[in-house]
């Protein structure tokens, strides 16, 4: 399945919702709040595989090299595929979505001591959480929603608040570079029942936003929607991030472990919160270090 490096997020409706007459009467601006349903699950299917998932987590275990305990905070969560995986690792997590849908299907696979899941939006975490996190990850395209490019700029604040003095934000998205590099206008796939899912592309250059329609047919066609999402480069990111106290260090190709290109579609960066200014460093959970998903029991 190709993408034009849009780590999967098409989405929001434009129109009241669908069959299920969810998210009627929001504006344009504000398709996050109704397209992540059952529908988006089924438009980005194929991609939602579990080898992929453990594949991914192993990735970000290898790259936040946190002990066992280690507070990681999931933002957006989504269904929960990378955060469930995250705890089964040893950590202790915390997920965040807005989608009632996908936070239901994250809480069926199950929750826990180390696995809590919490309905908020991102640009406004809840007020106790400062300091929390030794680590927030923002994976799958899950940033660049907003039609005003300061709701952007929040979430980015809201991360750098929760983490702690030295903690680590791991961002994953679209890279415009690289996308802009290889567009595609047009593309399409199959799920596993049959269903066609097509989606027609555009960008603006001047808001940075792309545009997708999507349109199904078979067994689990939905009505059509738009969404649009504005892609940012890791220029821009590494500057958002600079502006709240956050330096990035490290540019990935997407999950791979090798350097972000100006043709890498997708973009994986690591930055850090200065740590504490007093030599006295918080204490970390000590002992075991974070296991490889697979390594453990499933739920
Ligand atoms: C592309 S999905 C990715 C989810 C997850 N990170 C993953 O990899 O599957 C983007 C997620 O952002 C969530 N979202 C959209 N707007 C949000 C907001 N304002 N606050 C919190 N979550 C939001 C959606 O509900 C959706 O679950």
């Amino acid at each position: 399945m190709k993408r034009s490096g849009v780590g999967g997020s098409g989405t929001g409706a434009t129109q009241p919702r669908n069959a299920r007459g969810q998210g009627a009467a929001r504006s344009a601006g504000d398709w996050w709040a109704s397209y992540f349903d059952a529908d988006y699950l089924t438009e980005y299917g194929p991609i939602f595989d579990l080898q992929r998932d453990r594949r991914e987590v192993a990735r970000l275990v290898e790259l936040l090299a946190l002990p066992a305990g280690a507070r990681v905070l999931d933002l957006p969560c989504g269904q929960g595929r990378h955060a469930h995986l995250l705890a089964e690792a040893g950590f202790d997590v915390d997920g965040v979505d807005y989608s009632p849908d996908l936070l239901a299907a994250a809480r069926q696979r199950g929750t826990g001591r180390t696995l809590r899941y919490t309905r908020a939006d991102m640009r406004q975490l809840p007020a106790r959480w400062s300091g929390r996190f030794d680590a927030v990850v923002n994976l799958f395209t899950s940033f660049g929603f907003f039609a005003d490019p300061a709701d952007d700029a929040r979430t980015i604040a809201e991360v750098a608040r929760v983490l702690a003095p030295g903690g680590m934000f791991i961002f994953h998205a679209g890279s415009r570079d690289g996308v802009m590099a290889k567009f595609l206008t047009r593309d399409w796939w199959r799920t596993s029942d049959g269903t066609t899912i097509t989606q027609e592309r555009s960008f603006d250059p001047l808001s940075g936003q792309l545009t997708i329609e999507t349109s199904s047919a078979g067994p689990s066609a939905f009505v059509a929607r738009e969404h649009r999402i504005r892609l940012y480069t890791a220029t821009r990111i590494a500057e958002l991030c600079a502006a709240n106290g956050l330096t990035v260090t490290e540019a990935h190709d997407g999950w791979r472990d090798r350097p972000l290109t100006r043709r890498s579609g997708e973009m994986l960066l690591v930055a850090h919160k200065a740590p504490p200014v007093s030599p006295m460093r918080r204490p970390r959970p000590a002992a075991r270090t974070a296991r490889l998903p697979g390594a453990g029991r499933s739920r």
